[in-house]
């Protein structure tokens, strides 16, 4: 039997690509997934292009593989994600190690080229695609898993300045909310308890009913909170231009959706945002939380920050800093700008110092680690609701890991019967994201 081994870096939507891939050619060629290299057939890589350093770690992983395909002439290598609809046959100029270029749009077409490569040799390149066939592979393969991705749309119309995704995934494609509807059943009756909504821009998620109705992300999560089994819903990511007061409103009686939003900001400064194409103020972005915070007090609210975008002052920086206290941002992700090539911000004087960006983003990560420290210390002592997924092993002491609604991983010990319920756990000491605890009892 052939084998697959895949790599994947880059966002959830990418893991749930690679999900996808293991599927089909497993449903269509029969092909197995290994977690060894060396035993593999095809490598595949999922590749992302966010920043520089994610895409350059392509062309260091393909360095790595150069002896594999010295072993073994038959080897195919194959490269899908964000990096191949970038730099599409590119790919072929920088490593000859490549076989085959697909895109995010074309996973279900990859049975069809690792067959003609086969026979033929001859490096293939196919990228576009105008319809979404690689949904309808989820069933195949399926792994039972008790915290779900569903994925519900792709690509990006928001055209941040600095932002490759519009170009890497292409404009919106919204699945229908059948489908999706389908997909979290089917995960509900193999034992998914939590299910996670992908898309660059979630919130503007509008789909259509076969009878022409239209339905949005409220409705969807709506929808999804009826099937009794699942248990907890969260959405990844909103663009806080599109987080609507119909959005707000489901956080009032969906008791499902998790007590934690992701809302990436960004930046402190209005300046910063209209330079990046935000669309939002600051006081915007507060308005939204706190009419949140109405209906969820105690809401944990994380987010993304860049810090060094072209013309970013002193000044504008130390109005990030504010906001992160003000809003007092949980586990939150913040990287140093980096120019992406068809970007319009990449044609922006770029003038801070790399040590400046680099002082910046520490001074960032500090003031985040402060309130992450300060929410998980003010956990001790009290009972969580943990979602328990899977056993693991610590010092070869059999523990259970499962995650709270503000998505702090929780290590305790009991019984595997806890594996997919949730229980309360008295939490008895914080690491930064890892909680210990005693379980106490199954809800
Ligand atoms: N759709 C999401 C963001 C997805 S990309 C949103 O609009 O919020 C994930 C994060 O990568 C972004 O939030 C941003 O913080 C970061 N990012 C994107 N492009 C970047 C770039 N050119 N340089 C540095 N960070 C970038
Ligand atoms: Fe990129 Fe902006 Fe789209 Fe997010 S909303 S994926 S940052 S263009
Ligand atoms: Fe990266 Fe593409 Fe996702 S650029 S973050 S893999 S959409």
């Amino acid at each position: 039997m052939k084998k697959i081994y895949i790599q994947t870096w880059g966002c959830q939507m990418n893991e749930y690509d690679s999900s996808l891939i293991a599927n089909i050619l497993k449903k269509k060629l029969n092909y197995t997934q290994t977690h060894h290299s060396e035993k593999a057939d095809i490598l595949i890589l999922n590749t992302c292009s966010i920043r520089e350093k994610a895409q350059e770690k392509l062309f260091h992983q393909l360095g790595r593989w150069k002896n594999l395909k010295k072993k073994n002439k038959n080897l195919i290598i194959a490269v899908g994600g964000c990096v191949s609809t970038q730099e599409k046959k590119n790919i072929y100029k920088r490593s000859s190690l490549v076989n085959i270029i697909f895109g995010p749009k074309t996973i279900h077409r990859l049975p069809k080229m690792i067959k003609e490569i086969q026979i033929k040799r001859k490096n293939i390149i196919n990228i576009n695609s105008k319809k979404l066939k690689k949904y309808k592979f989820f069933k195949n393969n399926f792994k039972k898993k008790i915290s779900s991705y569903i994925s519900i749309m792709e690509g990006c119309n928001k055209f941040c300045s600095y932002c490759v995704v519009p170009r890497t995934r292409g404009r919106e494609i919204h699945r229908n909310p059948q489908d999706i509807l389908c997909e979290a059943k089917f995960l509900a009756k193999n034992g998914t308890k939590e299910i996670i909504l992908l898309g660059q821009n979630v919130n503007s998620y509008i789909g259509t009913f076969e009878n022409g109705l239209k339905c949005n992300l409220s409705k969807l999560i709506k929808l999804i909170s009826n099937i009794n089994n699942i248990k907890r819903i969260r959405f990844l990511t909103s663009n806080p231009m599109d987080f609507t007061n119909d959005l707000i409103g489901i956080y009032k009686n969906t008791p499902k959706l998790v007590n934690s939003l992701h809302l990436p900001v960004q930046s402190g400064s209005n300046q910063v945002l209209k330079k990046m194409r935000r669309k939002y103020s600051i006081s915007e972005y507060k308005k939204i939380i706190n009419k949140i915070k109405k209906f969820r007090p105690n809401i944990y609210i994380t987010s993304d920050f860049i810090v060094g975008f072209p013309g970013e002052t002193k000044k504008d920086f130390q109005k990030t800093l504010k906001l992160i206290k003000d809003i007092k941002f949980d586990i939150s992700f913040s990287f140093i700008y980096s120019p992406r090539p068809g970007t319009s911000a990449s044609r922006l004087k770029d003038e801070i110092s790399l040590q400046e960006k680099k002082k910046r983003l520490y001074l960032l990560q500090r003031e985040i680690n402060n309130n992450i420290k300060y929410f998980s210390q003010k956990m001790i002592g009290t009972y969580q609701k943990v979602l328990v997924e899977k056993k693991i092993y610590i010092n070869k002491k059999k523990k259970l890991f499962g995650k709270t609604e503000n998505n702090r991983t929780v290590i305790f010990n009991g019984p595997k019967e806890l594996i997919g319920k949730f229980s309360y756990v008295k939490i008895s000491q914080a690491h930064m994201q890892t909680l210990r605890g005693k379980y106490k009892q199954i809800i």
